[in-house]
């Protein structure tokens, strides 16, 4: 039985996620790739705990991660049953519907149908009764907003999720959602939406500054770019990266391009002048406003978790850095 580090809380920094009571740590764990029925299972253990035991206290799933569909779910399921039961009230888990999961009508988009049932299936494999945030994982225009957020207000009440949180919604999407769901008075706490140094939209979509405004939590996945933005592919692709393994759908070859490249290249002459690898420069940057609670990654082995949270040694960007970074990713 695994038993945490007792010192864990001690370098992880915690914000508070809106204006909500819920803190979360500054990264969290993002299991969307390497807990799926592919994946060897004393690997997804050994990340899950150096995370937890980095102070992490965060882990974010959906119905669909995998691959086979639902079995990051259910691996998590089976690593809370063995090991990480007796630190559930110390644990923010978290889920999601809106993506393709099953094969029919209810098995996607933003119906009341498909997020109830998607839900009761997600603590079945996890084996809980209930999660800390449930998500709609992504604006579904053939719903009516209304169905969709008042869906997310039964599932709360039902005791199922503690809070909900939208996720992929830009800043017109965030706002519609936001007025609903405050007429309701659901705990709605956060949007989960795509940032990295590579993919700045929520800053020129202005979504980023209307929550931090609104007082709504903002959390950002893929920060690395799916690793792009570690330097790990400048020397060609590793055969057991992301884009070489051949296991990801999402990450390719053709997605790194020369011009990401050079940018990388620069960026890593910055990194070495402030003493972090690019990784931890690129998940410093995210934080460097205080306008994102938590960034989200992914690990594919527990030395880039270990690697990752030393990012939180120096989150601090002077002017002329932030210029400097800006001119390169022009
Ligand atoms: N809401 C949504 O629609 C949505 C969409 C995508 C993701 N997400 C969430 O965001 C989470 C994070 O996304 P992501 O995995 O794309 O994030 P990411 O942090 O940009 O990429 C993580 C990957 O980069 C590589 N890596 C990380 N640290 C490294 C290091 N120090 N050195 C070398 N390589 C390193 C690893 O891949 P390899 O070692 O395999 O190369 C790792 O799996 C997901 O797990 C999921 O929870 C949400």
């Amino acid at each position: 039985m695994y038993k945490a580090d007792e010192y864990r809380y001690e370098n992880m920094i915690y914000n508070r996620c809106g204006r909500s009571g819920l803190k979360l740590p500054a990264f969290s764990l993002g299991m969307w790739h390497s807990f799926g029925s592919v994946n060897d299972m004393e690997n997804m253990k050994r990340i899950l705990f150096e995370a937890f035991d980095s102070g992490m206290t965060h882990f974010d799933l959906a119905n669909n991660y995998g691959p086979v569909y639902g079995s990051a779910e259910e691996n998590m399921g089976r690593i809370l049953k063995s090991d990480l039961m007796p630190y559930r009230k110390e644990m923010v888990i978290s889920t999601k519907a809106g993506y393709d999961m099953w094969k029919g009508p209810y098995g996607d988009g933003g119906s009341r149908k498909y997020l109830i049932a998607s839900l009761d299936e997600s603590l079945k494999r996890l084996g809980l009764d209930y999660v800390d945030i449930f998500y709609h994982h992504r604006p579904d225009p053939d719903t009516p907003m209304e169905e969709t957020m008042a869906a997310l207000d039964t599932i709360v009440r039902s005791g199922k999720a503690l809070y909900v949180g939208i996720s992929n919604y830009n800043r017109e999407q965030t706002e519609k959602a936001y007025r609903i769901l405050q007429e309701q008075k659901t705990p709605f706490i956060i949007n989960q939406v795509s940032y990295s140094m590579l993919n700045r939209w929520i800053e020129t979509d202005g979504v980023k500054d209307f929550m931090y405004d609104q007082g709504i939590g903002c959390i950002a996945f893929s920060p690395l770019a799916q690793g792009i933005l570690t330097g790990k592919y400048l020397q060609g692709i590793p055969a057991d990266s992301r884009a070489g393994s051949g296991k990801s759908p999402y990450l390719h070859g053709g997605d790194i391009s020369r011009e990401k490249l050079e940018k990388v290249r620069a960026l890593q002459e910055i990194a070495k002048e402030r003493g972090q690898s690019l990784a931890q420069m690129a998940l410093a940057w995210i934080l460097r406003d205080g306008k994102v609670t938590s960034v989200l990654i992914g690990a594919s082995r527990p030395e880039q978790i270990r690697e990752n949270v030393k990012a939180l040694g120096n989150i601090r960007f002077s002017q002329e850095e932030c210029d400097r970074i800006d001119e390169i990713l022009r």
